[in-house]
């Protein structure tokens, strides 16, 4: 039988067991050792190619620029590049690689509030797309950092207009409340300023809602907030800007069926389960923004406009998969006596496995929800509740909400008798994971294996040897 999770070929359940584009994850986590990340490239080409459509809905160009912090290691940003994407960085480290992996300075953007000067001497010597301006007092350092390389930076002002979108508070990023961009008026004030300027090309705006955006309707408000800005510019300063960035923010699915739906408050679900066509979403969008545009009489200033998508999530989420290995078993009796699916519970039966929030830091930041199913029995009815949680020498690091306020599910469902040494998968688990993994522990980051469009699996990161724990020490 189907299961709810399963998406074309990935990930799905052959001969019991879950496959990741036709190969064995059970193989895999034998061949590398667990906990590891597998990637789909098929899906990462699947995700671009999904984006690429709202091209076909406006009438201009469409820059495609992957938020690379969702995701960074190289060998994901080169199946990103060869899928014809571009590229969006946020630090120097994030540009190192972004280079490393091959991407050309006109295919980069680069974000971020606290940029330092390296970091912008990187990115003007590499003659990038944009640098994507956070502040009035970071533009004049681009300036004078442009000038002493006797060199141009390409720039665009970041707007936080007070958009506000139902994700997570963490995740909201156009508010004057949050600590992204500059006021509109600010902004006008840095194209009048700089607009002469030799070293500095004010090329764009710019603006992000937030992660896991659910409303398709946000798109139009800021699409139509940037040409408001866009028009403003003008008439005040004559400049006709030549790219307007809408950010990232395109949701994933990660509610898995109704039962998990169910278990989350209204707002949670809404967020969690928000599912909606990118192409939709900027095709409305658009066509808001022109009408608004034509009844200004300024349709002219979209003539020469390229629109810019900085998505990361809706790249990288549902590309990857988390394997993690049942180390540890126990019961122990509830207390009190729990409701579970409309059973009593009176004994809760614990797995510990070997993947806490050292690899999923946002189970606890912002209690998010991966759906969790056995790799090594994906084909069988997960009716059973486990009480599920990590390796760490830490009383957080479960896979449940440690505050009892219910945002996550108190149990997960799993064939009934696990057993030590049972394969888990979180699922969705591609986004926001590796890239804030950290050694916590002394733990060792996983490896990752990416399953190439050909189906061949392939190391892309090795695990880290003992030995790499203690690379910068000096002792
Ligand atoms: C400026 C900016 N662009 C793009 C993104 C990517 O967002 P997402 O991964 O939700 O598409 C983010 C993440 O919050 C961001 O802050």
């Amino acid at each position: 039988m189907s299961k709810d999770w399963q998406i074309e070929n990935f990930p799905d359940v052959r001969n019991n067991q879950l496959h990741i584009d036709g190969v064995s994850a059970v193989e895999l986590a034998n061949a590398h050792g667990t906990p590891l990340f597998v990637f789909s490239e098929r899906r990462i080409r699947h995700n671009i190619d999904r984006l690429k459509r709202a091209g076909q809905v406006i009438d201009r160009p469409l820059k495609l620029c992957y938020a690379a912090k969702a995701m960074s290691t190289i060998g994901i940003l080169r199946a990103v590049k060869d899928a014809d994407c571009d590229i969006e960085v946020n630090s120097g480290g994030e540009l190192y690689k972004a280079l490393e992996a091959g991407f050309r300075g006109d295919q980069i953007i680069f974000n971020g509030t606290s940029k330092e000067i390296w970091e912008l001497e990187g990115a003007i010597d590499a003659e990038i797309y944009a640098i994507q301006v956070d502040s009035v007092v970071e533009l004049a350092m681009i300036e004078e950092t442009a000038k002493r390389l006797s060199k141009r930076a390409n720039v665009s002002l970041r707007l936080v207009p007070e958009i506000e979108s139902a994700t997570h508070h963490g995740l909201q990023t156009a508010l004057l409340t949050s600590k992204f961009g500059m006021m509109p008026d600010e902004a006008l004030e840095c194209f009048r300023q700089y607009k002469d300027s030799p070293h500095i090309d004010l090329a764009g705006i710019h603006l992000h809602i937030g992660s896991q955006n659910p409303s398709p309707g946000a798109y139009a408000e800021a699409l139509e907030v940037l040409f408001v800005n866009l028009h403003k510019i003008y008439n005040e300063t004559g400049l006709a800007l030549s790219h307007i960035n809408l950010g990232g923010g395109f949701p994933v699915n990660y509610v898995a069926n109704d039962e998990v739906a169910n278990s989350f408050t209204d707002d949670r679900r809404e967020m969690l389960s928000a599912d909606f066509e990118p192409k939709d979403a900027i095709g409305n969008a658009w066509q808001t923004m022109r009408r608004a545009a034509e009844s200004a009489n300024a349709a002219h200033l979209l003539e020469n406009i390229t629109l810019l998508l900085e998505p990361g999530r809706s790249i990288i989420a549902d590309a990857g998969v988390l394997l993690t290995s049942v180390r540890n078993i126990k019961q122990r009796p509830i207390a009190r006596t729990e409701e579970c699916d409309n059973r009593p519970l009176t004994t809760d039966h614990w797995l510990l496995t070997d993947a806490g929030f050292n690899l999923t830091l946002s189970m606890v930041t912002y209690n998010w929800y991966y759906h969790l199913v056995s790799a090594s029995r994906a084909g069988e009815e997960h009716d059973f509740a486990y009480k599920l949680a990590g390796p760490l020498c830490d009383g957080g690091d479960v896979y449940f909400d440690i505050e009892g306020s219910g945002r996550l599910p108190s149990h997960r469902r799993l064939p009934r008798g696990v057993e030590l040494g049972e394969i888990l998968a979180l699922l969705n688990c591609g986004a926001y994971t590796l890239s804030q993994a950290s050694q916590y522990n002394s733990r060792a980051l996983p490896a990752v294996v990416l399953v190439r469009t050909n189906g061949k699996p392939e190391l892309i990161r090795r695990r880290d040897e003992l030995k790499d724990l203690l690379l910068n020490e000096i002792y």
